[in-house]
């Protein structure tokens, strides 16, 4: 696996109930799109509440090269002038997206349709993860591309020159491709359509309107078809970041199941696109209840009070699972301290992000003493109940910052430590996840040698 010399265990373990108050870092998506989106536009792109982890950091980095001026203002508060639909220029210099899926794919969008050639690369995880899955349909546009076998990064994508409307159906249930083919239309002269059979997140579409882009949403019986209508200007907007639901899941599990937490997570996005999560532990029996709801520039934010629960094993229906696609890690973990089974199917997708998840899971989960059959496309997880799960091994994170989370998450409530082989990877997309969870008095730190 290769990991870097930095690589850094930490250890959680059993203390006190988790109590008081945090606001989780901004929305990962959303933090991406405002850096993308503000880069195509023409004038300045204020960004409040930008999530400051290396993979974001990594999009403000290749905006730049691409011509745009990206500047932080204070922390969270960014400002980025754009070049305009079509005016991105030629990077003399590859595109290194780190560990960031969404960044790179993204950012293939952004360039396909514009005549430059893009160099594109990442980390060992990165370099692992299928992109034909956004070259092929890109390709449709005239884009060309060459790269490793299977389409693996590097990736060197030349941008059509003359770019032409297409109408496309998604082969993939993938929020990122759909919204690199949104991107890629925006300089193609007519109206370009993608179908989506399957609804993802929706955070792209949402913005492009904000910033005045032509969007129409027309339902087919092949799925929803959304229409772009390229070679138009982009205007900046204000665009305030919601805390991440993704981040916060890992204090929400937390809380269920460490006895006696009772834990307010303050302005999660609550993008029913998003929400998988919270429906499913409801149906667990989670006590969680979303307080002072709002609209944030365009999104619905709420508060969440989260109390411990007796949780029980359920049937997770599989067609949620593009609404809580990055959470089955932590789930996992929810399930492993419930009663009963707890099974999980349609997840063929989770083998190919960070790590291969389903793999990753079943692995840890195991070494934790916890019964779980891992299949093609699943995993069914034999909940220990609250007080059942030994723990007391060190997990493999695979370079996945998910798996590392979601496993100190069950180190606060096993009976024994669980160590995380690396926790530095929680960077990419948690900056002050350690901070955030000890603050709510949970015992999670650097493991000693
Ligand atoms: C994301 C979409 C999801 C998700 C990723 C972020 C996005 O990937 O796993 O963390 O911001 O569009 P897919 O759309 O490929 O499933």
């Amino acid at each position: 696996m290769g990991l870097s010399s930095s690589f850094r265990p930490m250890t959680a373990g059993r203390r006190g109930p988790l109590k008081g108050r945090a606001v989780p870092p901004g929305d990962k998506s959303v933090s991406h799109r405002a850096l993308i989106i503000g880069a195509a536009a023409v004038g300045e792109t204020q960004i409040e509440g930008l999530l400051e982890a290396s993979d974001v950091l990594s999009t403000a980095a290749a905006m730049r090269r691409l011509g745009a001026t990206v500047t932080q203002a204070a922390p969270g508060s960014w400002r980025v002038w754009g070049v305009g639909v079509g005016g991105f220029a030629q990077s003399p210099e590859p595109l290194d997206f780190g560990n960031s899926g969404t960044g790179c794919r993204l950012a293939m969008g952004a360039v396909a349709t514009t005549p430059i050639a893009t160099i594109f690369t990442g980390d060992a995880s990165l370099r692992r993860r299928p992109m034909k899955r956004v070259l092929e349909p890109l390709s449709r546009f005239g884009a060309t591309w060459q790269g490793r076998e299977g389409g693996l990064l590097p990736v060197t994508l030349n941008g059509a020159r003359t770019p032409l409307p297409i109408r496309y159906t998604l082969e993939v249930p993938s929020a990122q491709v759909k919204s690199a083919m949104l991107l890629a239309a925006l300089n193609v002269p007519g109206r370009s359509t993608i179908i989506e059979p399957v609804a993802t997140r929706d955070h792209t579409e949402r913005m492009l309107a904000a910033f005045g882009a032509q969007i129409v949403w027309e339902e087919t019986k092949n799925g929803t078809a959304i229409s772009v209508t390229g070679e138009i200007e982009l205007s900046p907007v204000r665009v305030t970041v919601p805390a991440d639901p993704s981040s916060a899941a890992f204090a929400l599990v937390a809380a269920l199941i460490v006895p006696g937490s009772e834990i307010v997570l303050e302005k999660i996005m609550l993008n029913p696109r998003r929400n998988g999560l919270i429906k499913t532990l409801k149906e667990m029996g989670a006590d969680i209840a979303v307080t002072n709801k709002r609209d944030t520039g365009g999104e619905a934010v709420g508060d969440l009070r989260v109390r411990h629960s007796a949780l029980v094993g359920v049937e997770v229906p599989p067609e949620r699972a593009p609404f809580m696609i990055d959470e089955y890690p932590v789930l996992s973990i929810a399930a492993a301290f419930a009663e009963g089974k707890t099974v999980m199917r349609g997840l063929e997708e989770l083998r190919v992000k960070e790590s291969d998840r389903l793999l990753a899971i079943a692995a840890g989960l195991k070494d934790c003493g916890v019964k779980v059959i891992e299949s093609r496309d699943g995993l069914t997880i034999e909940g220990a109940g609250p007080d059942g799960v030994a723990g007391g091994a060190t997990i493999v994170t695979h370079m996945d910052h998910r798996i590392a989370m979601s496993f100190l998450v069950a180190g606060l409530a096993s009976k024994n430590p669980i160590t995380v082989d690396d926790g530095t990877l929680i960077d990419t997309s948690f900056p002050g996840f350690q901070a955030l969870m000890t603050g709510l008095g949970a015992d999670i730190a650097q493991a000693t040698p």
